[in-house]
C-alpha cells in the first residue's frame, strides 16, 4: 500500500470517528455527529489547515489563546528542552524546579506596576479562578475575618466551570445541568451598553450598575464579603467591554468595603485587549489575577493565580492555618512553566500588545462599515483583538436569534468554506485571533464575512 492511500486512510477514520469516543466541550454530541466540525491538521502563522487541506484564518486564535499565532520555533524548542532535560517535578513539600521558578519571578516582574507578589501555577483557566476563591477565603482566615466567605460577580460573566467558577458564572447555559451550585456566590448586574433595561447613556449605566452592586454588599453584609470577581472584558458572555469608568469605580466600591478585587484576565491577559492586562488598560489594580491562555500562547495548558502584596503577606503570619493547603499535581509543570516564559517573551519582544490595540481599531472600523450595509448586524464591540459581531432579527427590538435559528451558523459555515474560522456562539460571531493579525488579514476576514451576508441575506 502506498504511503499516500494510507495517510488518505487515516483521513478518512479520523473524519468517521470524530466525536465518536472524545466528547467535545459545549457541545450536545449527537451534534457532533450529525454535523461534524472540520479537524485541525496544522496550524502556521494565523492560518490553520484542515484534514483535506483547507487553509483558513484563524479568527478564534485557538480558544482565544493562540496569542503568538502558530509554528513558534522558540516555544516549540523551549517545550523540546525541557521535556529532554526534565519532564515533570513537583512544587509540593520537598520539591522545586528551575522554569516554575523562572517564570514566577517573570511574571511578578511583568506585574510590578499592579504590586504583585506571589503566583500559584495550575493546570489552565478554571484552575486559575478556583485557587483564587480559595486563597481569597484563605487570605480573610488569616487576617482574622473568618467569616468574608461570599463571592459577587457579574450578569454575563464567564469564570470557567469547575463548581466554584461555574457558581460564578453570569448565564444559566453554564449552571443549569449541574446545580445545585457552591452557597455563598451571588451574581449583579453588570454594564452591558448593547443589551440592559436602564439606559443607553453610558455613565448612567455604570453608576447604576456600581450602586446594584454596593447595594448588594450592604444587604450581604460587607463583613461577610470576600471579592468580587469580573473580568476586565467580559469574553464568552459575548464581548461586553464595560465604559471606561466601570473598572475604577468597581474598585473605589471594593476598597470602601475592604472587598478583595479579583481581575479574570485568563483572556485578556497577556496583549489581547490592547493593553497587557485588561485591567491595566482600565488603569486599575486587581488584588488577584487570574491568568491561563495567552500565558503559553495555548502551547501547553498552564494557569497562574497572582496575589498582591495585600494578600500575599498574610502569609507572612506565623498560625496553623498558613499552610496552602491548595495546588496541584501540575502546579508549576516545568514544560508548561518553559513555553510560558517562551510565549511571554515573544509577546513582549514583538509588542504584539500594541499590534492588538492597532490591528483592533482598525478591524471595529471595517466591521462598523459592514454594520452600516447589513442591517442584520446589530453591533460590532470590542477592544483590541477581542470583538464581538452581533446578528438581529430586527435592528430596532434588537430581536436576537436563538439557538435554534440556523441563519447564524450558515453564515459562519460560509466563511469557514471561504477560508475564515469564525466562532459562532448563538447570534454572535467571536473574534480573537493570533496578535501577529496584520490589517490585510482584516481586510480578508470581512471580505468573506461580507460576500456571505451578501449572499445569504435574512
Ligand atoms: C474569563 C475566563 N475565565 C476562565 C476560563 C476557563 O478557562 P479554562 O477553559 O482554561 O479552564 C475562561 C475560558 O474561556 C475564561 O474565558
Amino acid at each position: 500500500m502506498s504511503e499516500q492511500t494510507t495517510v488518505a486512510q487515516e483521513r478518512a477514520w479520523l473524519k468517521e470517528n470524530v466525536g465518536r469516543h472524545a466528547l467535545h466541550p459545549m457541545n450536545d454530541p449527537k451534534d457532533v455527529l450529525k454535523n461534524p466540525p472540520p479537524i485541525i491538521e496544522k496550524g502556521d502563522g494565523v492560518y490553520i489547515t484542515d484534514v483535506d487541506g483547507h487553509r483558513m484564518l484563524d479568527c478564534q486564535g485557538g480558544l482565544w489563546c493562540v496569542n503568538a499565532g502558530y509554528g513558534r520555533k522558540e516555544i516549540v524548542d523551549a517545550i523540546t528542552r525541557q521535556a529532554n532535560e526534565l519532564a515533570y517535578y513537583n512544587l509540593f513539600p520537598g520539591g522545586a524546579n528551575a522554569p516554575a521558578t523562572r517564570l514566577g519571578a517573570r511574571l511578578i516582574e511583568l506585574l510590578r506596576p499592579e504590586g504583585m507578589s506571589r503566583v500559584l501555577f495550575s493546570s489552565g483557566g478554571s484552575d486559575s479562578v478556583e485557587s483564587a476563591f480559595k486563597l481569597a477565603r484563605q487570605y480573610w482566615k488569616l487576617e482574622g475575618e473568618p467569616e468574608r466567605i461570599k463571592f459577587i460577580s457579574l450578569r454575563g460573566g464567564y469564570h470557567g466551570l469547575h463548581f466554584g467558577g461555574m457558581s460564578a458564572c453570569g448565564g444559566d447555559a453554564w449552571r443549569r445541568s449541574y446545580e445545585p451550585l457552591v452557597p455563598g456566590f451571588i451574581n449583579v448586574e453588570s454594564p452591558n451598553l448593547y443589551r440592559n433595561p436602564f439606559t443607553s447613556d453610558p455613565e448612567a449605566l455604570v453608576d447604576i450598575c456600581i450602586k446594584l452592586l454596593e447595594r448588594e454588599i450592604q444587604f450581604q453584609s460587607a463583613d461577610t464579603v470576600a471579592a468580587v470577581i469580573a473580568e476586565p472584558i467580559q469574553g464568552a458572555g459575548g464581548v461586553n467591554v464595560p465604559p471606561a469608568s466601570y473598572w475604577p469605580k468597581l474598585r473605589e466600591v471594593c476598597d470602601r468595603y475592604g472587598v478583595l478585587l479579583i481581575a479574570d484576565e485568563v483572556i485578556t491577559g497577556f496583549g489581547r485587549s490592547g493593553a497587557l492586562f485588561g485591567s491595566r488598560g482600565w488603569g486599575v489594580k486587581p488584588d488577584i489575577m487570574c491568568l491561563a491562555k495567552g500565558l503559553t500562547s495555548g502551547y501547553v495548558p498552564l494557569g497562574a493565580t497572582v496575589l498582591n502584596d495585600r494578600v500575599a503577606s498574610a502569609w507572612n503570619n506565623e498560625g496553623p492555618r498558613s499552610v496552602l493547603m491548595h495546588g496541584y499535581t501540575y502546579s508549576g509543570h516545568p514544560v508548561a512553566c518553559a513555553a510560558g516564559l517562551a510565549a511571554v517573551d515573544i509577546v513582549v519582544k514583538e509588542n504584539l500588545t500594541e499590534n492588538a490595540r492597532v490591528v483592533g481599531d482598525y478591524f471595529l472600523g471595517r466591521l462598523g462599515e459592514l454594520k452600516e450595509k447589513h442591517r442584520v448586524i446589530g453591533d460590532v464591540r470590542g477592544k483590541g483583538l477581542m470583538i464581538a459581531v452581533e446578528l438581529v432579527k430586527d435592528r430596532e427590538t434588537k430581536e436576537p436569534f436563538s439557538p435554534v435559528d440556523s441563519y447564524p451558523g450558515a453564515i459562519s459555515e460560509a466563511c469557514v468554506a471561504n477560508g475564515v474560522m469564525l466562532r459562532t456562539i448563538v447570534n454572535k460571531f467571536i473574534i480573537s485571533p493570533p496578535l501577529t493579525f496584520t490589517k490585510a488579514h482584516v481586510d480578508e476576514v470581512v471580505r468573506v464575512l461580507d460576500d456571505a451576508l451578501t449572499r445569504n441575506k435574512y
